[in-house]
């Protein structure tokens, strides 16, 4: 498979990246994507195993989770960072603990998300750390490519989890921020097999960064009920839900069916707030309530039908990309 500016960048040998999944991605699965050639990403909460309000504990698991990191591979990894609101106090709280913790510890790279980039590029970059941040338009591409970040991250509208508003798919994204910026891009939205590599290279991008497809890989923290509910969806089987500041792909369950009723009700955004206080994404997607309560998950679900390992899905994309590729001839 092509090496691209992102693999020397980053120090990997396929142009892969496992984006990050909140309660998912725990140390085995980033391990088991950098030991294969491509580069795991630990999520923010990481190794939880409970919802905590300590911003000190937070950080002490994320360090642990580090360290087991570099105990199970001396291959690249990277660390989210989810800036969080200003006017959410606790909500930056969080990320600073995370990147005080970073800086302390030592990691290869951070992919930033959910804030803008002027909060911690400068101080990660200062410490040598290869900053890659995560947009939803061309104009936020660029924007963070003035303040200095290594590469982009554009999210397509098809991505799983939270998102921006901006409703735009990735094979119109990808192309429109190789326009608008010069440093490498990487692609998520939809992004599950060879085929969708292929695209996503031939639209500008430099690499990929794939988040349902190692949802469901034998080395994911996500509940087995979870994981069977990926495998078992259909191509119409994720939606959008509006939430107050961000967007939410996830399966439609009990969960969104309630929530788009909610949406339709006067006063809405506080009483979805409340709801979805007792239907977290830990429970959909961790204790494994796949019916009652979030399961994000991108569009692309309704092509993944088996539970690999890490290594088996970034092995078959190689292996397959030459046959992709050929069709092109
Ligand atoms: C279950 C799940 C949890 C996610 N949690 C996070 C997160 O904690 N931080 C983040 O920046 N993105 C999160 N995302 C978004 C992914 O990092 C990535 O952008 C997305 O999965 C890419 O699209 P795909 O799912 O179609 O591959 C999550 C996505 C999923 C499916």
């Amino acid at each position: 498979m092509k090496r691209t500016r992102i693999c020397e960048l980053l120090g990997i040998e396929y142009p892969i990246i496992q984006a990050p999944m909140n309660w998912l991605c725990g140390a085995e699965l980033v391990a088991a994507v950098s030991n294969a050639g491509a580069l795991g990403t630990l999520g923010p909460n990481a190794g939880a195993k409970t919802i905590t309000t300590d911003v000190v504990e937070t950080g002490e698991r994320l360090r642990s989770q580090i360290r087991k990191v570099k105990s199970l591979t001396n291959k690249p990894f990277a660390v989210n960072v989810t800036v969080g609101s200003e006017s959410n106090f606790s909500d930056r709280e969080f990320s600073k603990q995370s990147v005080g913790v970073i800086l302390e510890e030592g990691v290869p790279a951070v992919c930033v998300s959910v804030g803008g980039p002027q909060v911690y590029t400068k101080v990660l970059k200062e410490a040598g750390i290869k900053v890659l941040h995560a947009v939803s338009n061309a104009r936020y591409a660029r924007r963070a490519e003035e303040e200095g970040v290594d590469a982009v991250i554009a999210e397509g509208f098809e991505a799983g989890g939270y998102k921006g508003f901006d409703e735009l798919p990735t094979m119109v994204l990808i192309p429109l921020v190789a326009d608008a910026v010069k440093i490498p891009i990487v692609a998520g939205g939809g992004i599950v097999d060879a085929r969708s590599v292929a695209a996503a290279l031939v639209l500008g991008a430099d690499a990929v960064y794939m988040g349902t497809r190692f949802f469901a890989t034998k080395e994911s923290d996500a509940h087995p009920k979870a994981k069977e509910l990926i495998v078992q969806a259909k191509d119409t089987d994720t939606v959008s839900v509006r939430k107050q500041h961000m967007m939410l792909r996830a399966l439609k369950n009990d969960y969104t069916t309630k929530a788009l009723e909610i949406l339709a009700r006067p006063n809405a955004m506080e009483e979805l707030a409340k709801f979805d206080a007792e239907h977290s994404i830990m429970k959909g997607t961790f204790l494994g309530d796949v019916q009652g309560s979030m399961v994000p998950s991108g569009a692309g679900a309704g092509l993944i039908s088996d539970i690999p390992s890490a290594a088996e899905v970034i092995q078959n994309i190689v292996k397959v990309m030459d046959t992709v590729l050929e069709r092109l001839k």
